[in-house]
């Protein structure tokens, strides 16, 4: 059993000293509806919101992936923590003093092999790096190059930036004094085989060097800058084992709270920008590691927030990323607002040449609805005094207005063009029509991103009265010890038709005679299979009245009953038609009244 290292005590007073919505908000944005927090599960990918949290009794499930338990299987199974570890932590965040031992490598048992190893080097380097840009003299230029940039010591702190040694195996070295495997290090993209003599050198040498956390603040790879025109000018850790660099955003561990606080995040091109952008107090600042913006930042965007600002560079490239990063963004039904910087410059540029204030004002307060930014987009390389650049222009235009749902917001783009072009407002109103009739006939106009809806999928799932009337017996034994005594002797010695829901009572006989009183979420942390987790806290989210009468409980047995005697009668049959094959009238004669008798019965 996974509690055997904890005592159930201590596990109902760590589980009592958290809130499960405070615990699960970290991870997801809840909003509260009815009795329940909704929110996008972080199980599997969806767009609406069919994931639920129930306060009243602290538990989770998720109506689209089934995906359910308590506070401890929670993070058991969102950070791959075994059971003491989740225990630990949460005692951690409850305040409840806990000692317990846990082995490293035992207990993130998700890990690959070798991945703890390339963790812990990662850490060490990290250190290091960091303590020969601070302290020592070799470190000394690259310091300078950081502070001329603007770089405070606050924010190397923070981002515990660093300076790899200009040496061939500085790194190669010291790794492998420590103990680590060159194999593992040269996997983990830290050093480099070199295939003519057989020696590791290291993979960054002369750079300031940025590590790259995950989301819990490990550092799972590096990037080092040149420190003059050396090229490349950034090189990065290669994809390994820890570092996915499409499912890593820089910053969100430090950003997550400022986030889920502003209800907006700020996308950045470049962790230079996104530094930049805090050290000007944009916290709720991220950054992709030189990729496009990929579904799984998406997705890790949508748990946190539904607003975003892209603040990506003004310069030609920044703008065409920014369009595309705006319409995948548009598509999962972000709102979206985009950053414009004047002459081509980047973020961290801007913040140099105008200050922090200007930037948080102008830049990111000045941002653009998504409707604008296009307007701006589409008048790129046009020359607009120009008739032939102008009326494709303001015919494009209209095709973006006729697709926002909002009429006040069509006015107020119509009413813009009317007068930047001296236009009849009716004339371009008329045009816009005719554009949205066509566009609807073509099928070009997108659903629209729906307001926050909940999708209870399992209500509309048709399924056999037993299937129900289990569930409802089920629901009413996890309430009351009594009502689960009651319905086994009521069952006698019928069982259920579901295996799973068989599997769920027979624990929960075993719970309660152990002692415990009814507590769906304690139980949770009794059921060894996530599969009967699920089951059981999709049981729970069904509201089923407290006081039960034992009409109720007596048709949902018969329910259970009937169908088991629909089975026994499909056997009858068969037997029946064994019998008339085999020319054994007599006894054909003998089931079919056997079976009028059964039938009688039901
Ligand atoms: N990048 C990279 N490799 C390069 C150039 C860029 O990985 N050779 C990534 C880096 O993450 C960088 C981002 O792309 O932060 C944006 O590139 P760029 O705009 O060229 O760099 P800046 O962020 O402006 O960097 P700096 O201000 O240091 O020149
Ligand atoms: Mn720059």
């Amino acid at each position: 059993m996974t509690s055997a290292r904890i005592d159930d005590e201590k596990i109902t007073q760590i589980r009592e000293s958290v809130d499960i919505v405070d615990v699960i908000g970290e991870y997801v944005q809840l909003k509260k509806q009815g009795r329940n927090y909704f929110g996008l599960c972080p199980f599997h990918g969806e767009n609406t919101p069919s994931f639920s949290v129930s306060a009243d009794k602290q538990i989770f499930h998720c109506f689209g992936c089934g995906a359910g338990g308590n506070v401890f299987t929670f993070l058991m199974d969102m950070e791959g923590y075994n059971f003491v570890e989740a225990a630990k932590n949460l005692a951690e965040k409850g305040n409840i003093p806990l000692d317990v031992e846990i082995n490293k490598d035992h207990g993130r048992s998700h890990v690959p092999a070798g991945s703890a190893q390339m963790l812990e080097a990662h850490e060490l380097l990290r250190k290091f790096y960091h303590h020969l840009l601070m302290n020592t003299k070799e470190g000394q230029e690259a310091l300078e190059y950081l502070m001329n940039r603007g770089f405070t010591e606050e924010a190397i702190e923070k981002f515990q930036i660093g300076y790899s040694l200009d040496s061939w195996d500085f790194a190669a070295k010291l790794l492998s004094k420590r103990g680590f495997s060159p194999e593992l290090m040269e996997q983990g993209g830290l050093i480099i085989h070199r295939e003519k003599d057989g020696k590791y050198f290291d993979r960054f040498r002369n750079r300031v060097m940025f590590p790259i956390m995950d989301h819990q603040g490990n550092t799972i790879a590096f990037s080092g800058r040149a420190l003059g025109e050396d090229e490349p000018k950034y090189l990065n850790s290669p994809e390994t084992p820890i570092f996915n660099k499409s499912k890593v955003l820089y910053n969100f561990q430090l950003a997550r709270p400022h986030i889920r606080k502003k209800e907006q995040a700020v996308i950045f091109e470049g962790f230079a920008d996104c530094i930049s952008a805090v050290r000007a107090g944009v916290e709720n600042s991220l950054a992709t590691m030189g990729t496009a913006l990929t579904d799984q930042h998406i997705q890790l965007l949508k748990r946190n927030t539904d607003q975003i600002v892209i603040c990506y560079d003004s310069d030609s490239a920044g703008l065409n990323a920014a369009n595309r990063a705006a319409s995948m963004l548009q598509e999962h039904g972000f709102h979206l607002k985009v950053a414009l910087m004047p002459d081509k410059l980047d973020p961290d540029d801007y913040i140099r040449k105008y200050g922090e204030k200007s930037f948080v004002s102008d830049v990111i307060g000045g941002s653009l609805t998504y409707m604008a930014f296009k307007m701006h987009y589409l008048r790129l390389g046009k020359n607009l005094n120009n008739e032939g650049d102008r009326i494709p222009y303001i015919e494009a235009v209209l095709k973006e207005i006729s697709h926002l749902p909002s009429a006040v917001e069509r006015d107020h783009y119509l009413r813009q063009l009317a007068s930047e072009f001296s236009l009849s407002l009716e004339a371009l109103e008329q045009q816009q029509r005719q554009t949205f009739f066509s566009e609807r006939k073509k099928g070009n106009l997108q659903a629209q991103a729906q307001p926050v809806k909940v999708s209870l999928q399992y209500e509309h799932k048709l399924r056999p009265a037993y299937y129900n009337a289990e569930t409802k017996l089920i629901a009413h034994m996890l309430r009351s010890k009594e009502t689960a005594y009651k319905i086994q002797q009521m069952l006698g010695n019928a069982s259920l038709h579901i295996d799973e829901h068989q599997a769920v009572i027979t624990y929960l006989y075993g719970f309660y005679e152990e002692g415990h009183e009814a507590d769906t979420s304690l139980f949770l942390t009794y059921l060894p299979d996530p599969n009967l987790r699920r089951i059981v806290s999709e049981i729970e989210m069904m509201s089923v009245n407290e006081e039960v009468s034992d009409k109720e409980l007596t048709d949902y047995i018969n329910q259970v009953l009937k169908y088991e005697k629909v089975l026994k009668i499909k056997e009858k049959e068969a037997e029946e038609k064994e019998a008339v094959r085999r020319s054994d009238h007599l006894r054909a004669a003998q089931i079919a009244m056997e079976i009028i008798q059964m039938r009688k019965m039901l």
